[in-house]
């Protein structure tokens, strides 16, 4: 049986933890399509055309760990303005999001355009600054020597852009339940996330 988790949100809102938590905790696929547009991303770095670099993408390519710098993320958000390369991407995420067994996809359009016909839709969000400290931590941990405001300007950045864009833009499905997470610890956010889930699941079983 299928059953889609859609997470949609702006950069660093907490998706990625929440996804992963939710995965686990229902025995779902998770799928991270932020790192398509990543890989995407990536390879126009160094000349490759945008739609090309999107054609071409394999599923071992949004393994690379050099997918997680603002470089990229910047570049990634510039390949996600084009109309070509997100329909490029959209039958693979279809697939992704209607396989056996239950997924959870998060992005920025998977209510509102990959799966608008997910069970359950989440928009996660919290405020720039609470944003951009837990992604700084996060680069900072992994080694990466960037200050907080580095950090907040790509965020604010690329949120513009992802926000503005005339394809997919970034915003909540009418139907998604927002949870704003800036006051919330992981594990409340977690909590109150799957209690969603469970409710739609009694709902459709
Ligand atoms: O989620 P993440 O921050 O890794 O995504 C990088 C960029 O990829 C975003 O800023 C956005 O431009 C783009 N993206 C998108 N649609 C998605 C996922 C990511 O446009 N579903």
């Amino acid at each position: 049986m299928a059953f889609t988790i859609a997470i949609d949100g702006p950069a660093a809102a907490g998706k990625g933890t929440l996804s992963k938590a939710l995965a686990a905790e229902f025995g779902f696929a998770h799928m991270d399509t932020g790192l398509l547009y990543r890989a995407a991303g990536f390879r126009t770095l160094s000349g490759v055309d945008p739609v090309d670099a999107a054609l071409a993408l394999e599923p071992q390519d949004i393994e690379a760990d050099n997918l997680r710098t603002p470089e990229v993320a910047q570049a990634a958000s510039r390949v996600a303005a084009i109309p070509e390369v997100r329909q490029a991407l959209t039958d693979f995420q279809r697939a992704f999001a209607r396989r056996d067994g239950g997924a959870v996809l998060d992005g920025r359009d998977i209510g509102t355009v990959i799966c608008p016909e997910a069970e359950v839709k989440l928009f996660v969000t919290a405020t720039d600054d609470v944003r951009a400290r837990r992604r700084h931590q996060e680069l900072v941990n992994k080694g990466h020597d960037l200050t907080l405001e580095d950090v907040l300007t790509d965020l604010q950045v690329r949120d513009a852009r992802d926000s503005a864009r005339a394809t997919a833009p970034l915003k909540p499905a009418e139907d998604a339940t927002v949870l704003d997470t800036s006051e919330m610890s992981i594990a409340a956010a977690i909590e109150e996330a799957a209690e969603i889930v469970r409710a739609r699941m009694t709902q459709v079983s």
